[in-house]
């Protein structure tokens, strides 16, 4: 590889893995927080850690998510691998779900939680965190795979 590619090489790599990594640690932080107003469910805090919860929803997520799937592309644009590489295509799948998820389910959601909140409605606030647990749990699981995947490019 000329040394000019494998520089874009690494610098493609070096932003892949630092985008990949923020939206995992992300949503590690997300299922955290989450526990935690399980436990504080109707308080001051659990009211903050909700509205933070909301901001990486929309203010981290989706923008690394972007990084990671243009990284990704530069990457086999710049031939670090094919399209026909599975660890690609499945790559690419699981953005694509995963942004699909985290854009219908969890926007819903959001936007649900913010109205049982301003009602008062603990009981369906209830229900909605654990939803969003679950939802977490889901992405962060569907995350993990591709790292795998990515790190083993089993064929
Ligand atoms: C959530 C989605 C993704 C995550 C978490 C992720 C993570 C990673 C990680 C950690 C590596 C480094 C593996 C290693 O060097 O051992 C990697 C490499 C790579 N990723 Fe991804 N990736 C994702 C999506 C994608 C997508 C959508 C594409 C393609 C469009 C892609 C293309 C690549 C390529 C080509 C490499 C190998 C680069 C090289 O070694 O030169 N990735 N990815």
């Amino acid at each position: 590889m000329a040394p000019s590619v494998s520089r874009v090489r690494d610098l493609l790599l070096l932003l892949h893995i630092l985008s990949a990594m923020t939206w995992f640690g992300a949503g590690a932080w997300g299922l955290i927080a989450v526990r935690r107003v399980q436990r504080v469910q109707g308080t001051e805090e659990a009211d903050i850690l909700l509205q933070k919860m909301e901001l990486v929803e929309n203010r981290v997520f989706p923008p690394a998510a972007i990084l990671v799937l243009l990284s990704g592309v530069g990457l086999v644009l710049n031939g670090s691998a094919g399209w026909g590489d599975m660890f690609v295509y499945l790559g690419m799948t699981g953005v694509i779900v995963s942004m699909a998820l985290g854009g219908a389910v969890g926007g819903r959601l959001n936007r649900e939680l913010a109205d049982a909140r301003e009602a008062g409605d603990t009981v369906k606030t209830a229900g909605l965190v654990n939803r969003w647990l679950n939802l977490g749990r889901i992405e962060l699981l569907i995350l993990l795979v591709i790292v795998a995947l990515m790190v083993y490019k089993p064929l």
